[in-house]
């Protein structure tokens, strides 16, 4: 059988050492920029990188636990769902990501739950 590459595969992004402790990178995708974060716990997070309020670079913002403050106006965006944490609104897609062996995979297919600012 042949290897079809279908549009859901996971694509290997690089290494977790890629990505500085609280840090994160942006891999350029055919669904758009998505920003991949590393927390200090060593969890890795995908949203993609345009802040739901005016669109600021999540990838630039402060890690903070499971959480990314956007570097523009400070909101606060959940890392694992994309949701802004109250009293902000708003929600930046989330995709999904794994780690195998200090290898970084990611589905640059949204995960449902976000249904606008996808
Ligand atoms: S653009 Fe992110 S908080 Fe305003």
């Amino acid at each position: 059988m042949s290897a079809v590459m279908k549009q859901n595969d996971w694509i290997k992004i690089g290494k977790l050492s890629d990505i500085p402790k609280l840090g994160a990178r942006v891999v350029e995708t055919d669904a758009g920029n998505i920003a991949v974060f590393r927390t200090a716990d060593d969890e890795i997070f995908a949203l993609r990188d345009k802040c739901p309020h005016k669109g600021g670079p999540l990838s630039q913002g402060i890690v903070h636990g499971n959480r990314v403050a956007c570097p523009l106006h400070d909101w606060k965006i959940q890392l694992d769902t994309g949701v802004a944490v109250a009293p902000d609104e708003g929600c930046a897609a989330s995709f999904p990501v794994k780690l195998e062996d200090e290898v970084i995979y990611l589905m640059p297919v949204a995960s449902d739950g976000c249904p606008n600012n996808s």
